[in-house]
């Protein structure tokens, strides 16, 4: 069973590089998922959890980079939700990492309903200025 499924109604930005990138955020989410449920040990969850979060590390900074190239007014608020999520996300993956926390059920569903809401609502709000040449 998969997390999270991308769909262009409820994730489409009209934005190719963002949907792609979406995409390959969601896949290696639902990995993580996954092996969480097959009951992978401490080690593959870290592993898989650092594959994850280099992938949203990098799609951030690439909407960051494009939302400056079009001085898109947006930018300061977009990038504070950015850093907040990743600032949790490293906060508890040096958790997991010790063995002071476990990636639970919960923690899955917080990361999907981020980007469940961020998507729709931030990224989407980019499409015009990032289409505009
Ligand atoms: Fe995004
Ligand atoms: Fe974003």
């Amino acid at each position: 069973m998969s997390l999270m499924t991308w769909t262009v109604e409820q994730h489409g930005t009209n934005v190719s590089f963002a949907d792609n990138e979406h995409q390959q955020v969601f896949q290696n989410l639902n990995i993580l998922y996954d092996i969480r449920i097959a009951g992978a040990g401490n080690p593959e969850i870290v592993a898989q959890l650092k594959v994850l979060l280099d992938i949203v590390a990098a799609h951030f900074a690439h909407e960051e980079q494009e939302m400056l190239a079009k001085n898109f007014t947006g930018y300061e608020r977009h990038k504070i939700e950015h850093d907040e999520l990743l600032d949790t996300c490293t906060a508890m993956q040096i958790k997991i990492e010790e063995g002071e926390l476990e990636l639970t059920e919960r923690i899955c569903q917080l990361i999907k309903t981020w980007f469940d809401s961020h998507i729709p609502e931030y990224d989407r709000a980019y499409s015009q200025a990032l289409n505009t040449n």
